[in-house]
């Protein structure tokens, strides 16, 4: 059975095959790896992770983190298939902005707010680098299963303050550090790796090559707190609701019950 199907989409942790650790790796060749996946293969291996989920398992019906986005200016970062977008555009955002590294990401974003008569501001680069985006501008900035992706998270997130206005707030989903570390075998869950281990490495998914790092929750906060953040609220709960609607076989909600494979951050700009 195909992985994806037992693990649920956009879920990368603990069972992969064909992993390979990358010593030399530089920044333009992990770009290039990983745009082309999300050019080629993308949603169509992984998924859409979008709100008003934050990944498998966190729902923002649930945490109601956003509150009342009507007449905010709102960016995502890693805005993939565009779902997102048309959630917060459909509660009445005066506007909105994507960044992502995948033109064909791009496209899909801007067909599927096309669909839902709603439009965006849509940038094509990587989230490491200046592209443009006005600086003191937004009420919200966002990220849903798209930040662990950079490959320079305090640049990143030093980036992402200087966008928000004072104030601002910025939320975003990845996968809990935890949950890649663990991986369910012969009706067991195993560790199969350090939880400390922050080395990049390349992975073969649907035929095609990924590579990223798995890093500890405290270098998120620790990062956030170097670019000016305060922590309103660290989720890493798993929603009882959405893993009892699972199938009783389904090792990935099993694993949900016993520990975090989503966490969520919610800061505030000082
Ligand atoms: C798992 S998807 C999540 C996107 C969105 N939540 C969705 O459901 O479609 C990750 C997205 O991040 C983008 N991405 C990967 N690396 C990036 C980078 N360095 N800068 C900007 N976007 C990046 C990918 O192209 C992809 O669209």
């Amino acid at each position: 059975m195909d992985k994806n199907s037992i693990y649920g989409k956009s879920i990368i942790g603990g069972s992969e095959v064909g992993v390979i650790s990358v010593d030399d790796m530089n920044t333009s060749d992990i770009h290039e790896t990983n745009s082309l996946f999300w050019d080629t293969k993308g949603n169509d291996v992984l998924g859409a992770t979008s709100l008003p989920l934050y990944g498998a398992f966190v729902s923002e019906e649930k945490c109601q983190l956003f509150g009342d986005v009507s007449g905010k200016k709102i960016l995502e970062i890693g805005c993939g298939s565009g779902q997102s977008l048309q959630y917060v555009g459909e509660r009445k955002a005066s506007e909105l902005w994507g960044i992502d590294i995948s033109e064909n990401q791009l496209e899909k974003t801007k067909q599927h707010l096309t669909e839902c008569s709603l439009s965006a501001r849509l940038i094509c680069s990587p989230m490491e680098e200046e592209c443009g985006i006005p600086e003191d501008y937004f009420d919200f900035v966002y990220s849903v299963y798209a930040i662990g992706w950079t490959t320079d998270l305090e640049g990143t997130f030093r980036r992402i303050a200087s966008y928000l206005k004072k104030d601002g707030v910025f939320i975003f989903s990845w996968s809990h550090p935890i949950h890649k570390c663990v991986a369910a075998e012969d009706n067991m869950f195993v560790f199969k790796k350090t939880y400390f281990d922050e080395s990049w490495y390349s992975l073969s998914l649907g035929g095609s090559t990924l590579t990223l790092s798995d890093r500890k929750l405290s270098t998120y906060v620790n990062a956030l707190a170097k670019a000016g953040f305060v922590i309103e609220q660290l989720i890493e709960e798993s929603d009882d609701e959405i893993m009892k609607s699972r199938a009783s076989s389904d090792n990935f909600a099993k694993k949900a019950k016993m520990l975090p494979v989503t966490f969520v951050i919610k800061v505030r700009k000082l």
